[in-house]
């Protein structure tokens, strides 16, 4: 089986003045379909700018890095931003909603980004996007708006979203942050699920207990990978 995202000592150096932070230091290893992944480490570890960088978010300031084989350190900024709404879906740890649409305006956001529009496009799109709000269990709220719902049932619209265009990885930045322990929970099984349905889970988080639910957990420290591993939880 081929990888689905593939990192070959990657490196990111931020230089503010005549200060040099390496924050990545060669980074390397591949991820394949229908995995899921917890990616953990102490604040400040370099976890975010990882996840920025698989999602297509940064670039590496060295290495490579491959999306589906695609080479992302050259492609030109349009052409990541197509590969990156197509391929990647993200969930955030403050939900990133906009506060006066509706959950089901949110979910519709990523198609509003997308050039070609068939004829019924809206109409299926409508559909889809109820479909994915139905799947998280906001079947009924698709017009609350996400002031008017909890911060599990926020996440749960922002997961939602993530799904619209169908992306094959989803990738998670402390998705249960914001959340206390039950909803947590209920984000966490979630994410299972759509691992099971053969989506791609990668999960940056703090928290051991939903680090642990992933199949596979890499920590790092300082920008370098200090473990990787299968883990023995599963269901
Ligand atoms: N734009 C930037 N310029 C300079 N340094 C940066 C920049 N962005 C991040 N850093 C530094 O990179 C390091 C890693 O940041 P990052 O956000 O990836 O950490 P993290 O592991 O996600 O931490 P946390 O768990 O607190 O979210 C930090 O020391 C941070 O100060
Ligand atoms: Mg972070």
């Amino acid at each position: 089986m081929k990888p689905v995202i593939s990192l070959d000592r990657v490196t990111k150096v931020y230089q503010n003045g005549k200060v040099i932070t390496k924050v990545l230091k060669e980074i390397s290893f591949s991820i394949f379909p229908g995995d899921f992944v917890s990616i953990m480490g102490p604040s400040g570890a370099g976890k975010s700018t990882l996840l920025y960088i698989l999602g297509c978010l940064a670039r590496p300031s060295s290495g490579w890095y491959k999306l589906d084989d695609v080479d992302v350190g050259t492609l030109p900024d349009e052409e990541l931003s197509r590969l990156r709404n197509e391929k990647l879906g993200f969930v955030f740890q403050s939900f990133h909603l906009i506060p006066q649409y509706t959950a089901l305006e949110n979910v519709l956001l990523p198609t509003t980004y997308r050039r070609a529009r068939k004829k019924n496009g809206r109409k299926q799109q409508n559909e889809r996007a109820r479909r994915m709000l139905d799947m998280v269990g906001l079947g009924e709220r698709y017009h609350y708006l996400p002031g008017e719902l909890s911060g599990g049932q926020r996440q749960r619209v922002a997961i939602a979203r993530a799904l619209m265009n169908n992306p094959e990885v989803i990738l998670a930045d402390e998705p249960t942050g914001n959340l206390d322990s039950k909803q947590s929970k209920e984000i966490v099984r979630l994410l299972k699920e759509l691992n099971k349905t053969g989506r791609t889970i990668i999960v940056v988080t703090h928290d051991p207990d939903v680090g642990y639910q992933a199949r596979r957990m890499i920590t790092i420290h300082d920008g370098v990978i200090q473990s990787d591993k299968t883990c023995s939880l599963t269901s």
